[in-house]
């Protein structure tokens, strides 16, 4: 049908209209970053930090956006080391020759992501269920450099759910311990780690004394890592906001 308006009806159209009408807020004027945009900037600026020689390389979305930039410049690197099967991929897929940890001996650098992280460095990590290798890893680097985007940042750890890697035998034992700890542990279901074992994520675990936590969880037989970094925490960390990348230091 053709709709003709005549000149009151489109005088009344218009301030019905401008009735309606409100404009932007100054926060719904700028335009936000998405995570994924801040986690990709965060991944760029990690560049700065990679050295000739051998990097070691973390697992996860933020590092695969880190893998992505690494491309770029892999003519700087001779080789890198992963830290899981899905990261060796990956940097294989983009030309990056993957080496064993024992070939590399010491690294300069690792770069990875994190669930949490605390201004004191200190991290919960392995949502991606890679946390064993991941400190492994870490622990041959000088330095570790974590890239993050803002909603990572927290005052006390606990709000996200802190993976432990267990022997599978030991399952039922280990999260009746980590019961007595105060937590409320859930096998991850259907899923099983690069080493064969079974992941339980502790609920309701409010880490005010990270060190001495990793240390007490470490401690309990069946455990094969937990997911708390604090005894070696970051050394650089690379916080993508809305305002661009942040650093902060150890
Ligand atoms: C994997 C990890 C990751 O670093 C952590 O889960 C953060 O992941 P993402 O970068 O996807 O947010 O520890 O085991």
């Amino acid at each position: 049908m053709n709709m003709v308006f005549d000149e009151a009806a489109k005088a009344r159209y218009s301030q019905a209209y401008l009735a309606n009408f409100k404009p932007l807020t100054r926060e719904e004027n700028l335009i936000m970053l998405t995570q994924d945009e801040m986690k990709q900037a965060t991944a760029r600026a990690a560049i700065e930090y990679v050295p000739a020689g051998i990097i070691g390389v973390g697992t996860g979305s933020t590092a695969n956006f880190f893998i992505d930039a690494l491309a770029d410049i892999k003519g700087r690197i001779d080789a890198a080391v992963a830290s899981s099967v899905a990261t060796a991929e990956r940097l294989k897929k983009v030309g990056i020759r993957v080496i064993d940890l024992n070939e590399a001996g010491e690294m300069e650098v690792y770069v990875d992501g994190a669930d949490e992280i605390t201004r004191h460095m200190a991290m919960i990590k392995g949502g991606g269920g890679a946390l064993t290798r991941e400190k492994i890893v870490a622990a041959c680097a000088k330095k570790f450099v974590c890239i993050i985007d803002q909603t990572k940042l927290v005052d006390v750890m606990g709000s996200f759910p802190l993976p432990v890697e267990v022997i599978p035998m030991a399952r039922s034992y280990v999260a009746r311990q980590l019961v007595k700890m105060g937590g409320n542990p859930v096998l991850r279901s259907g899923f099983t780690t690069d080493n064969g074992n079974v992941i339980l994520d502790v609920h309701g675990m409010s880490i005010l004394d990270p060190v001495a936590m990793e240390t007490e969880i470490n401690q309990i037989v069946g455990v094969v890592t937990v997911g708390l970094f604090a005894r070696r925490g970051a050394d650089v960390c690379l916080m993508g906001t809305q305002e661009g990348v942040q650093t902060f230091k150890r």
